[in-house]
């Protein structure tokens, strides 16, 4: 069974449809900790209630983002990661962590990417108003929101409403998620 990290900064709900989807057999990889960088967010809140271990690491604790990074390397040593999955991290990563896990650290992001990279996907296709939206699913590298892309949905809106877009937005992404990660770690197995 590979080990996986998930990574949040508020809500959760990728991460609980990653949990989910590890309960009911669907996602073949075991959840072993949260690496959290939000004191209060509801992700914490959603690993203690299933009794995953959380470590929260917060930036003004580090004299530098690269001190604090390496402070979460270790502790994702420590837990034994195979996969770092990103589930709504509002950070980068720094160089140095992102190569102790080369190809095994995913992210999934509200847009098409290339387009609309980096905060508030949604209100950035919006003021385009594009008609066409999605989520894209990719590996990690050093820059924002530009790894490899492994997955992409799109859907066709016609009513430019943000509310419903995130709706079917997130609804995708609840679906997507666990079935992208599990066919990364079942394709490593074989
Ligand atoms: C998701 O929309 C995801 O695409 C983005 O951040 C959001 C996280 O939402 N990276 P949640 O915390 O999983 O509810």
């Amino acid at each position: 069974m590979k080990n996986i990290v998930i990574f949040a900064s508020g809500f959760g709900s990728n991460f609980q449809a990653l949990l989910d989807a590890t309960k009911d057999g669907r996602l073949h990889g075991k959840i072993v900790g949260l690496i959290c960088d939000k004191p209060g967010a509801y992700a914490m809140e959603r690993a203690r209630i299933h009794s995953i271990p959380v470590a929260l690491f917060e930036r003004h604790s580090f004299v530098s983002k690269h001190d604090m990074d390496v402070a979460i390397l270790n502790q994702c040593q420590d837990w034994k990661a195979d996969w770092l999955v990103l589930a709504g991290y509002m950070r980068l990563l720094s160089p140095m962590l992102i190569r102790a896990f080369p190809r095994h650290i995913v992210n999934i992001h509200p847009s098409l990417l290339p387009k609309y990279r980096g905060l508030d996907a949604v209100g950035q296709a919006l003021d385009q108003k594009e008609s066409i939206y999605g989520l894209t699913i990719h590996f990690v590298d050093e820059g924002m929101d530009t790894g490899e892309i492994i997955v992409q949905v799109p859907f066709e809106v016609d009513v430019m409403d943000r509310d419903h877009i995130e709706k079917r937005l997130h609804a995708l992404e609840h679906q997507t998620y666990p079935a992208v990660i599990n066919k990364l770690i079942m394709e490593e197995s074989v």
